[in-house]
Parts: C-alpha cells; sequence; structure tokens
C-alpha cells in the first residue's frame, strides 16, 4: 500500500466510524423515545434471539410483531423506525 492510498483509508475508515457511531446515538434516541419507558435496551436486545418465532403455528419475525405491540403508537413493519430500532437493538446485543 502506498502512504497516500493508507492515509485514505485510514480517513475513510475513521468518518465510518464516526458515521456510525453517530447513527447508533440516533437509533439510541428513537429507543429511548418508544421503547425505554418499558424496556430496558439490554432486555429487549437479548429478546432478539427468540425471533423470528412461532405462534400458533405460525413464524412471527420481529417487524410484524413490533407493528402489533403498541397499538397507541403503531411501527409500520417496514418502516425506517423499526429498521432503525431492530439494527439499534442488534448493535447493543453485541
Ligand atoms: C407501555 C409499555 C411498553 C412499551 C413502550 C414497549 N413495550 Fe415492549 N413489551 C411490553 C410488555 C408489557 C411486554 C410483554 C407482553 C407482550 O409480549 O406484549 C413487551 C414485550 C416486548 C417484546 C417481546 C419480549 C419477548 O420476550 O418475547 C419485545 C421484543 C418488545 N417488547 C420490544 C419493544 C420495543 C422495540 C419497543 C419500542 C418500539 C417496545 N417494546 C415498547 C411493554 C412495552
Amino acid at each position: 500500500m502506498t502512504p497516500l492510498f493508507r492515509l485514505i483509508t485510514i480517513l475513510g475508515s475513521r468518518r465510518a466510524v464516526e458515521t456510525a457511531a453517530r447513527e447508533h446515538s440516533s437509533r439510541r434516541e428513537l429507543f429511548a423515545r418508544r421503547c425505554d419507558a418499558c424496556h430496558r435496551a439490554g432486555e429487549a436486545a437479548r429478546a432478539l434471539t427468540a425471533y423470528p418465532r412461532a405462534v400458533y403455528g405460525r413464524v412471527e419475525p420481529l417487524e410484524e410483531f413490533l407493528e402489533r405491540h403498541r397499538a397507541e403508537e403503531p411501527l409500520a413493519w417496514d418502516s425506517q423506525a423499526t429498521a432503525d430500532l431492530i439494527a439499534y437493538l442488534t448493535e447493543e446485543s453485541r
């Protein structure tokens, strides 16, 4: 690797790390707003391994569970918020 290429790689990966950290903290805010009152992140993250699960002989992905979970504040299964929440919980469960 040439020094210049190495420098570009280092700067690029630092930016990727910073971007990931920023995204993680905005997902954390989303979790705090929508889930924290009843769940701690660590507990909800552990529940991830239970999904997809079988309910009455049907497969239920986490997206579907969350869509039905809180009728007063619905989360569409294919919404950005659901994707971000699951990404957040996945990151927290590592
Ligand atoms: C008002 C309280 C409340 C809020 C807010 C809430 N939950 Fe829950 N959650 C519960 C209760 C009570 C249960 C257990 C009963 C059930 O399964 O519905 C539960 C169950 C769950 C489970 C299933 C756990 C298992 O072991 O199967 C997951 C996953 C979950 N919640 C995720 C979330 C996420 C993600 C959010 C934010 C979008 C959220 N919850 C918001 C009260 C809440």
